[in-house]
């Protein structure tokens, strides 16, 4: 892996100071200062979005996104632009609901539950998934069912080896993710319009591929709740429904889990959800998107297939009817 620096003009990132207010700010501080995100327990604040987030550089097992982005030209989105423009309908379904609402979730403390086909199982603390891992960057394309798409700097961890430590065992075919159900805090829960808690899931050979990615962090800052704090995931090759966030279960099962969109809309959403630029949605073109940013008038781009990561996923579906498991 090779280490970047964000691409990006200091000015662009909305200082942490303004973003927050300077006690938060403060606050903040002293609970990132030592550790990637900040130790466990109640005597710790937690970290504050924004905020910076120390991480480190591990070569083991990492991949360069953009090394195999086929377009290396490709700016990263700005700091406002992907936390701005979201979705997350627990706290509604407009695209600038998540940056107005999501403010009053408690990210911490957060716990996981980990259950289902696999020798380790139990409830663990986000601070013991999280330490562990030395945490990198990942450039990716993000791009939504709905046709538009983002480049984003991400933080965080291979899925692979979070998962590779609850030994999961050979009936595990798949793996689960829940998100937190808390209405209390998540407005849009106290609205039937998904079925509550989002939840999604991966075959395991998706969820081991290096591509997947565990989120903590947004441009070397500590993840915004909009975008899934304290953990989310990233499957870069799939509609971004796939890439749950603010996840609190994972379970590993031996059939196919009931997914949030696919249960909603089976004819318009499915499991796999890879990419797909020559399978429209029933209601539209998925063979170009606009990228979020781009002035209205800007030429659509075209959309690759599995988002352009083809090389490196397509072997996952050799032989499969990626128009009948759309
Ligand atoms: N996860 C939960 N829990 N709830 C959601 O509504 N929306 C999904 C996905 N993960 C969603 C979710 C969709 S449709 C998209 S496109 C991405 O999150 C958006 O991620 P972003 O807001 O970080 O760009």
């Amino acid at each position: 892996m090779r280490f970047r620096i964000p691409a990006i003009a200091p000015s662009e990132i909305t200082p942490s100071e303004t973003y927050f207010g300077r006690r938060a700010f403060l606050a903040g501080a002293l609970a990132a200062a030592g550790t990637a995100l900040g130790r466990a327990g109640a005597a710790v604040l937690p970290p504050r979005a924004g905020l910076p987030l120390a991480y480190s550089q591990d070569a083991a097992d990492s991949v360069d996104a953009l090394v195999h982005a086929p377009n290396q030209n490709e700016t990263p989105n700005t700091w406002d632009q992907i936390t701005h423009y979201n979705n997350y309908y627990e706290f509604g379904t407009g695209k600038t609901d998540p940056a107005a609402y999501a403010g009053q979730l408690q990210v911490r403390p957060w716990n996981i539950a980990v259950a289902g086909e696999a020798e380790v199982t139990g409830h663990f603390a986000l601070e013991d998934f999280v330490k562990p891992y030395a945490l990198e960057e990942r450039i990716y394309r993000f791009r939504c069912v709905e046709a538009w798409s983002m480049v984003i700097p991400w933080v965080g961890f291979p899925l692979a080896r979070l998962l590779q430590q609850f030994k999961p065992t050979s009936r595990a075919k798949y793996v689960a993710f829940d998100t937190l159900y808390r209405p209390g805090q998540m407005p849009g829960q106290r609205v039937p319009v998904l079925k509550w808690p989002y939840a999604e899931g991966l075959r395991i050979d998706e969820a081991m591929h290096p591509l997947a990615f565990m989120v903590v962090g947004l441009y070397g800052r500590v993840l915004p709740n909009q975008n899934g704090a304290p953990l989310r995931l990233i499957v870069p090759w799939k509609y971004g429904f796939k890439s749950i966030k603010a996840i609190v279960r994972i379970v590993f099962t031996e059939q196919q889990p009931p997914t949030t969109w696919s249960e909603a809309a089976p004819d318009e959403y499915g499991f796999y959800a890879n990419v797909n630029p020559s399978v429209p949605h029933p209601r539209w073109s998925q063979a170009t998107e606009r990228r979020i940013g781009n002035p209205f008038f800007h030429e659509r781009q075209d959309t690759l297939p599995f988002n352009g990561y083809a090389n490196e996923v397509a072997g996952l579906y050799a032989g499969m009817n990626l128009r009948r498991y759309f």
